[in-house]
């Protein structure tokens, strides 16, 4: 079996391994991937999504995952150019991954099947904006179109509000667009991954990712540096919350995607709040979350590979995976200035020292010297387990502590407290 994975980040290299260590031992291929990837996997000579297919076709590709989402919005669509050759892709067609491309198609979508969500109005103009926050701080703002993970704003006043107003529906930083006013909610946020095939769907293990750049979940919002996961999260965040989710959110949308003919083959994400009124959804996406991949993934026991391939083919075969016992945690290093900015060029140390402990690359290249050096914001990720959370802590810390680059910011508080 053949296989190609999209994307280039820490998240593609786990799902690369997650593959690679499949019994059914496929060969894996990937685009536009990595020199760490490129270890496990072979690189192709596409350079967008027409050479892509091409290459799928000529090289006899059984299946193409979607690691990271831009794919499949771009041009005709990753899973609908797969589909037009007859390659099975594990990610939904164009139309359904609007899910995640168009927050205003995700908020319309939540509120014509019944999904808990916050109150919302969309605006075009700085007025409307004003109207719709109606004084009330604080306030959410989002961008409706893709912005690099930089298009939201929790406002906690009015000068925050109008500054944040003006880049988007003035100055335009981001394009043409609408602008979503939501409602302000609080709780402790969940990260729920769902295998989608059709009308059935699976629910893999929930995670936790710390989206803020300074422990203690302080300063702006990143990427994610770092997450935990564990089955037992669907107890510990709450009693009964597997089952509150799976009939509140999952089974609706499954649902909804079902009657809005939209058909789904992939991962789709819900990310959820815990309010004191329940679970809200905050937002959907149409791949694996990134860090929490890298904590998720590691603990799938069975047959990744073919479990994938054959629900990409329309069979979800939910006993060919399990997951471990115990907690996973991943924690990011990232360079110097994320995520304002990103150096590269810093020489990483100590990556042949890890032990017991998974080292996935997220924004590395190899210097002439042939050694590794940071190329990117979020630089690599390190995930290790254990019996219990307070023991995963330990040794994920105990081996990530032995990487270290200049101008290197990791969080000491992964997995040790809720945010
Ligand atoms: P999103 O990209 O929509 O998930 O938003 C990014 C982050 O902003 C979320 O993970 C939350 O931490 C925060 N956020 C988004 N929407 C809300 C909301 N309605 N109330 C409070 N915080 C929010
Ligand atoms: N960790 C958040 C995301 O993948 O969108």
């Amino acid at each position: 079996m053949k296989i190609l994975v999209v994307g280039k980040g820490g998240r593609e290299h786990a799902i690369i391994t997650a593959l690679q260590e499949s019994p059914s031992a496929p060969e894996l291929y990937a685009f536009p991937g990595s020199d760490a990837i490129f270890r496990l996997a072979r690189p192709t000579p596409a350079t967008d999504l027409p050479s892509l297919i091409d290459f799928l076709v000529a090289e006899g590709i059984d299946l193409c995952v979607a690691g990271e989402e831009s794919y499949l919005v771009t041009g005709e669509g990753l899973a609908n150019a797969c589909a037009r050759v007859g390659i099975p892709c594990w990610g939904p067609p164009r139309e359904a991954a609007q899910l995640e491309a168009s927050k205003e198609f995700a908020k319309e979508f939540m509120v014509r099947h019944g999904i808990p969500t916050g109150g919302y109005a969309a605006v075009e103009s700085i007025e409307a904006a004003r109207v719709a926050i109606a004084g009330k701080y604080p306030t959410v703002l989002k961008f409706d179109g893709l912005a690099a993970g930089k298009g939201v704003a929790v406002c906690p006043d009015e000068a925050s509000a109008e500054a944040f107003l003006d880049e988007v529906l003035v100055q335009r930083k981001f394009g043409p667009g609408r602008l979503l006013v939501e409602e302000f909610l609080q709780g402790p946020e969940i990260s729920i991954f769902v295998s989608v095939v059709d009308a059935d769907y699976q629910i893999l293990a929930p995670a936790r990712d710390y989206k803020r750049i300074f422990e203690g979940d302080e300063g702006p919002n990143t990427g994610g540096m770092g997450a935990v996961s564990s089955l037992e999260m669907f107890e510990t965040e709450g009693a009964g919350l597997r089952e509150w989710i799976d009939r509140a959110v999952v089974r609706p949308t499954v649902e909804g995607l079902q009657r809005d003919g939209l058909p789904y083959r992939g991962f789709l994400y819900f990310g959820l709040m815990l309010t004191a009124d329940g679970p809200k959804m905050l937002e959907y996406n149409c791949r694996f979350g990134d860090p929490e991949a890298e904590a998720v993934l590691p603990m799938i026991t069975g047959d990744f590979a073919q479990y994938v391939f054959e629900g990409a083919r329309g069979n979800l075969q939910s006993d060919l995976i399990g997951f471990r016992p115990g907690w996973s945690i991943c924690v990011v290093s990232a360079s110097a200035g994320y995520p304002a900015s990103a150096r590269s060029g810093d020489t990483i140390r100590g990556l042949d020292a890890v032990e017991n402990a998974r080292v996935f690359h997220a924004g590395t290249r190899l210097n002439a010297a042939g050694d590794f050096e940071t190329a990117g914001g979020r630089v690599l990720v390190v995930a290790a387990s254990g019996a219990t959370r307070a023991e995963a802590v330990a040794n994920v810390y105990r081996e990530c502590d032995k990487i270290a680059f200049d101008g290197m910011q990791r969080r000491r508080d992964i997995g040790t407290r809720n945010f």
